[in-house]
This record gives structure tokens, C-alpha cells and sequence, in this order.
């Protein structure tokens, strides 16, 4: 055994993934060919070149466009699950779905939710990963259409269905996560948890990222790099080890930034945040959780031993019951141990 496959075989958690980026390519292209979207290319290869994250954002829109029917919902659920276990050895999965994208189509949250959650339990009796859902809100729609997102949650309430959360850019291609304070102070009072995506780019701030901890009072971060622009908070952050969903190969294509020493990923792992890490989007960025480890791990400068912090990390954060998070450290716990052993009896590692 090598390093990579020792970072390849690590049980993970993957707290930050987008439901639709779940989708393969191959899906992505038969289901648009059958709806009559117009992709800009059907060759993967070609498909998947981003300038940024807006850029971005126009093709994840799109691959909202491509999902309709309940079969499409469960069958990509339950399809992505196993993708997962075999690329990156996932045990368990957050998943964050946008139901705005699909109103303007006439698709309601009960249509997406049910067959996804359908899909996701075959896969989880099947394969044995657990997930729970966060429903994200779309910042490219209204404060009013989120308090009213939020209200659709609690007059639906599913169990596996546990947070808040908020993707995409405003009109204005900002975060101002403080635009949907009202949502978040609803959805607080009715005892779901929150997230959401702050910080992420050069171009965001530190101070989005004080927003959603004092403003939202959000349970987890999504990315939140922009942080460490701030001393004062990033020693807030560790002290109180809020969790933080960083996505290490998202930030080389929506915000330009090169993987290495420097990284603020790295500089957040450095400070002692808590820190694990996802995919975002892994059709769209072209990865999966073996390859966050195994690219970003020595590229930020980190060994072995910050890799299974960083695996462990995710079940920190996740918001699952606290029986189902012991039963995953004694799971990770037994597995990095015969990884270890493994690693130690293998003549080329020393
Ligand atoms: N939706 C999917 N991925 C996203 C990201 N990285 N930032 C904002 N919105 C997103
Ligand atoms: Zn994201």
C-alpha cells in the first residue's frame, strides 16, 4: 500500500456535496438530451472548463434544468452513492438540494424530496452510508422566497431532512448571507440546524464569514477560507472549533487558487480549525473525495496524521445523532488502524 491508496481507502465523511453535482457525466448528457437542454458541449471533456464561480454557476443551474422525473431523483441518489464508496471510500453524506431551481418547472420540494430520500436509503441498506439533507437556499431569489422555503420545510417535516443552508450568489454576484437572517432565525426557531456557504473566494470576506457565526448563528461553515484574513475571528473559530466544510480542488477553479503551503485551507488546518473536507461539486470540478486527499494533503503541506484528523473532523461536524457518530468514530477508529497496519507492512513505505 502507497500513501494514495492509504487516502484513497481512509473512511470519510462528506458533510459539503450539492445533490445535482452528484449526477455522473454521462447522466448529466442523457437526461438533457431527453429534457432538450442545450449543454455547451457534450464532450466531458470540454464540459466542465470554468474562468470562476459564477461561471460555474451557469452550468450548475443548468444541471437543475436536466432532473425531473422521481425516477431521475432516486436513480441519481442512489447511482452517486455507490460512485462515492467506490472512488473515495464515503460512509456517510450531507447533501445540500436547492428546491427553488426546480419551482419555476412546477416540481415541489415533497417531488424532489421523497424519491431522493428513497434513493439515498436503498443506497444506505445497500452499501451501508449514512446521510442526512440540508436544504439550501437559492441567494439568487428573495429573503421573501426563502422565509417561505424555510416554512415549506416545517409544514414537511422528514427526518432526514435536519438543516438550513444557502448556495449560489446574490443578483448581485455577492454572498450577504445577512439577506436571509429572517429564514435562518425561523428555521432556528423550529430546531433545524444551519450552515451556509461564507467566505468562499477572494472576493468574499472575512466578515461575511463573522456574519454567519453572530447574524445566521450557523451550527457549520461552508468553506469559510476568508477567515484567516482575520486573526481575531480565526481564534474565535478555534476556540469555540466551529466546524468548517472546506472543499480544497473547488477553490483552484472558483477562485483561481493554487493548492499548496499557503493555501488558506492549509493555514485554517495550521491554526487548529476544525476543518474537514468535500467535494462541493464533484461532477462539475472533475473529483471525488480520494482525490481532495490525495491532491490537497501534500500539497498544503499535511501527512498522515492530519488526513485522519481532517476524515475524523467530518463526523465532528456532521449534524447526525450523537449514537449514529459514535458508532462512525468506532467504524473510522478500527479502519485507520488496519490502514495503519497495513501502511507499516508494506516494505516500500519505510
Ligand atoms: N452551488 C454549488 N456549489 C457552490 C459553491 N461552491 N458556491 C456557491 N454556490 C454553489
Ligand atoms: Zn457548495
Amino acid at each position: 500500500m502507497n500513501t494514495n491508496d492509504y487516502l484513497r481507502l481512509l473512511p470519510k465523511t462528506e458533510l459539503h456535496c450539492h445533490f445535482a453535482s452528484t449526477m455522473s457525466a454521462a447522466q448529466l448528457i442523457a437526461f438533457a438530451d431527453r429534457e432538450g437542454v442545450v449543454l455547451p458541449t457534450t464532450d466531458p471533456a470540454l464540459l466542465f472548463n470554468f474562468t470562476d464561480l459564477a461561471d460555474f454557476l451557469e452550468a450548475f443551474r443548468a444541471a437543475h434544468q436536466v432532473l425531473t422525473t422521481a425516477d431521475d431523483f432516486a436513480q441519481v441518489a442512489y447511482d452517486g452513492v455507490r460512485a462515492a464508496v467506490a472512488a473515495g471510500s464515503v460512509r456517510y453524506r450531507e447533501y445540500a438540494i436547492n428546491p427553488q431551481y426546480f419551482a419555476p418547472r412546477g416540481i415541489g420540494y415533497r417531488e424532489i424530496l421523497d424519491p431522493i430520500i428513497d434513493g439515498l436509503r436503498a443506497a444506505q441498506t445497500d452499501l451501508g452510508v449514512g446521510f442526512r439533507i440540508v436544504v439550501a437556499i437559492n441567494r439568487h431569489d428573495s429573503p421573501a422566497d426563502a422565509v417561505q422555503l424555510v416554512e415549506t420545510m416545517v409544514a414537511n417535516p422528514l427526518p432526514e431532512v435536519v438543516a438550513l443552508g444557502q448556495d449560489d450568489l446574490t443578483p448581485e454576484l455577492t454572498e450577504d448571507p445577512a439577506r436571509f437572517a429572517d429564514a435562518y432565525a425561523l428555521a432556528r426557531r423550529h430546531g433545524l440546524r444551519t450552515t451556509a456557504h461564507a467566505g468562499e473566494r477572494h472576493l468574499d470576506s472575512a466578515e461575511n464569514v463573522r456574519v454567519a457565526l453572530d447574524v445566521l448563528k450557523v451550527d457549520r461553515v461552508d468553506h469559510g477560507y476568508m477567515i484567516v484574513e482575520d486573526p481575531e475571528l480565526t481564534e474565535r473559530a478555534r476556540e469555540s472549533q466551529i466546524p468548517f466544510a472546506a472543499t480544497p480542488l473547488s477553490t483552484t477553479i472558483c477562485s483561481g487558487w493554487t493548492l499548496d503551503h499557503n493555501h488558506r485551507i492549509a493555514q485554517m488546518v495550521r491554526a487548529g480549525l476544525n476543518v474537514s473536507f468535500s467535494t462541493d461539486d464533484a461532477l462539475f470540478f472533475r473529483t471525488d473525495m480520494a482525490r481532495e486527499f490525495q491532491e490537497a494533503i501534500p500539497a498544503f503541506g499535511l501527512d498522515l496524521d492530519d488526513a485522519k484528523n481532517i476524515a475524523l473532523a467530518g463526523i465532528d461536524g456532521a449534524f447526525c445523532d450523537d449514537d449514529e457518530k459514535r458508532s462512525m468514530r468506532a467504524q473510522f477508529t478500527a479502519q485507520i488502524a488496519a490502514l495503519d497496519a497495513a501502511l507499516a507492512d508494506t516494505p516500500t513505505s519505510r
